[in-house]
């Protein structure tokens, strides 16, 4: 199979990550951070190891500031519903995944502000629309680092200098960018880094996490069991296990920490220019494509290896199942849980076909991709009907 549905979840992961996680649930079995005994020492270990390198990644000098989640989208609603209060007024971006924008939408019915400053058509914003959207009730900017439909870059260098000149927290979904862009997080001047464990960083589904900067605390979501304090009615205000209730993924955990030691030992750079050349070599070869129309920017530097296009006259689920069952190319097609990027992009009614790209991807993939596509391009539209509840597309 030729897999370009990365932007999804990461697909193969190295073999260390299955490697460490079979090792965790077989001889390092016990829960971390519970018991005293030596495996249950042991499991707690392999999570640090994860909480270590994650720090290293982005810069992060505390450790203990980067709480354990589900994925992306669990370390975005921590930070929103964690944050805001009624009366708070919020800036966002018209590109923003479902993560960003469901949370919100909730927020609002509960007395929170939200301005969602349009993005161009290639999805890209200008910093200053959000300068102007600032108002005296403004608390927080929350930003994608690359859209997950198109793949465009957001300004986060410049964007986290208004937060600071502005005196507003800056929160950043990480999930298209962790492990392929460089994220220095006091220097980019984040405050909450929300990012998924499963995607660039290649440890396993059900991993990702949130970074919340030295002072800044946070409602919770959950409450329960977090192996200190056991004592007390209140969740303890030591961090990492004020946020992490309830026995860790240690399983999980223990892939993602070998995923990110693969990440660090090939260097982000090198991880980014490969995937940037695979990204470059399709967007050469879909010019040639008849009827092929690429969305986002023109410019490779604007943009992450996530690329969105449309076929003239063709469904995009359409595409995209002929694509997985004639052609062997796993990618994703429909709306990519982003309804307000495909409004901004005009996608919204006929929704776009996505490739995304790894480091395991090879040049021949492209090729044969584009091959694919030429192909698909020259059958007769009528091919194209819509598909209801396509499995391909959402
Ligand atoms: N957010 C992920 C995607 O874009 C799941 O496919």
């Amino acid at each position: 199979m030729i897999y370009f549905d990365n932007a999804a979840t990461t697909w193969p992961k190295p073999p260390e990550v299955w490697q460490a996680m079979e090792h965790c649930i077989k001889s390092v079995g016990a829960n971390p951070g519970r018991s005293g005994h030596r495996m249950a020492l042991q499991a707690g270990r392999l999570v640090d190891e994860a909480r270590e390198q994650l720090s290293l990644l982005f810069n992060i000098s505390n450790p203990d500031r980067i709480v354990f989640t589900l994925n992306a989208t669990e370390a975005l609603n921590l930070a929103i519903k964690g944050l805001l209060k009624p009366g708070d007024h919020v800036i966002t971006s018209s590109m923003e995944h479902n993560a960003v924008t469901r949370p919100l939408h909730l927020l609002q019915g509960k007395g929170v502000e939200v301005t969602k400053v349009a993005c161009a058509g290639d999805g890209s914003i200008r910093v200053t629309d959000i300068n102007s959207a600032v108002k005296q009730n403004t608390v927080a900017i929350i930003i994608t680092h690359a859209s997950n439909v198109t793949g465009t870059l957001m300004p986060l260098a410049e964007i986290g200098q208004l937060a600071k000149r502005k005196k507003l927290r800056l929160i950043v979904d990480a999930a298209q960018t962790a492990g392929v862009f460089n994220l220095d997080v006091p220097f980019m001047n984040i405050h909450l880094l929300a990012f998924p464990g499963h995607k660039g960083l290649y440890g396993p589904t059900g991993t990702g996490g949130l970074y919340l900067v030295d002072g800044l605390e946070l409602e919770t979501l959950k409450e329960g069991g977090t192996g200190s304090m056991s004592h007390l009615p209140d969740l303890p205000d030591l961090l990492p296990e004020r946020y992490e209730s309830g026995t860790l993924n240690a399983v999980g955990l223990s892939g993602l920490a070998a995923g990110l030691k693969f990440v660090r030992n090939e260097g982000t750079e090198k991880i980014r220019q490969y995937e940037m050349n695979l990204t470059s070599r399709f967007l050469a070869g879909a010019k040639k494509v008849k009827g092929l129309k690429v969305y986002g920017p023109e410019e490779l530097y604007e943009r992450a290896p996530v690329v969105a296009f449309s076929l003239a006259g063709k469904n995009s689920g359409r595409v995209g199942m002929l694509l997985d069952q004639e052609y062997n190319i796993a990618c994703r097609a429909g709306l990519h849980c982003a309804p307000d990027a495909h409004k901004t992009l005009g996608t919204f009614e006929n929704k776009l076909v996505r490739f995304s790209f790894s480091y395991f991807n090879k040049e021949e993939e492209i090729d044969s991709a584009i091959l694919a596509l030429t192909e698909i391009a020259a059958l007769p539209n009528e091919r194209f009907y819509e598909v209801k509840d396509s499995p391909c597309g959402c």
